[in-house]
């Protein structure tokens, strides 16, 4: 694992250290709390990212790697796949899944409000649920945004899968009912840390839905944003294109 110095933390406190404290069992609540359907909606994301075989695919706040693992499985071309995220527990369990298998992805610890690449480097940039805590009511969004454009190449796609809101009312009331119990009740009696789970719940619970979520990537700077919505709406996976 490389380690780019991320210099002085431009970070929001609390936010890292959800991330460094919860790695341990974070796989495991991962699926717990999604009902197993997470690695299925990363796998949606993996293919929008591959769609126009790009060379050079970053996964921004990639935590334990799934997300580069399953391009890399994916791909039928060797891409140069490339996992970034801030928290050093994080990362070191990606490059021991990764070791397990035989993917040849490099992790580097870094920031994205400073990444560590040249101007246009990437074809692909994906995100799996952690756009959400780039942006809900995150001071530094618009330097995240800022980054992420600069790194990506003119007409290069930048895919996010993230949980969204589901437009009937009462799938969207037993989502929020979901999340309000299950997720938060489940992710804190595994992982010990019920601030980190209170904020992942109620962060999801008013995030934007997936009409907000293409204006806001419009504005941000992309030309286009689609999204494609997975189960009823509870998730979705976006392709937006620099
Ligand atoms: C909910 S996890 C998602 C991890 C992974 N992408 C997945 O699909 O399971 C959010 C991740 O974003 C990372 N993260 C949050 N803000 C970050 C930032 N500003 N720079 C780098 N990583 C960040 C956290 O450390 C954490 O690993």
């Amino acid at each position: 694992m490389i380690s780019a110095d991320p210099g002085k933390p431009q970070t929001v406190r609390p936010l890292y250290h959800i991330f460094t404290r919860i790695p341990g069992r974070y796989d495991l609540i991962n699926h717990v709390i999604t009902l197993g359907m997470d690695n299925g909606w990363r796998r949606q994301a993996a293919l929008a990212c591959l769609q126009d075989r790009p060379a050079r695919i970053l996964d921004i706040c990639c935590g334990t790697g799934d997300l580069a693992i399953t391009i890399a499985k994916l791909a039928q071309y060797t891409p140069e796949i490339t996992g970034v995220d801030y928290s050093q527990p994080m990362l070191e369990i990606a490059t021991a899944k990764t070791a397990a298998s035989g993917g040849n992805i490099r992790f580097i610890k870094a920031d994205v409000a400073r990444l560590p690449f040249s101007d246009h480097y990437f074809d692909c940039i994906g995100i799996s649920f952690a756009f959400r805590h780039l942006t809900y009511n995150n001071p530094l969004t618009p330097i995240y945004l800022n980054e992420i454009l600069r790194v990506l190449k003119p007409g290069g796609r930048f895919v996010i899968v993230e949980s969204s809101q589901p437009t009937s009312p009462f799938i969207r009331f037993l989502d929020h009912l979901y999340l309000r119990l299950w997720v938060f009740h489940s992710g804190y009696l595994i992982s010990g840390n019920k601030g980190a789970y209170r904020y992942l719940a109620e962060s999801a619970r008013n995030f934007y839905s997936a009409v907000e979520m293409q204006g806001f990537l419009l504005k941000a700077g992309f030309k286009q944003a689609t999204a494609k919505r997975l189960f009823f709406g509870a998730a979705a996976v976006y392709t937006a294109i620099k």
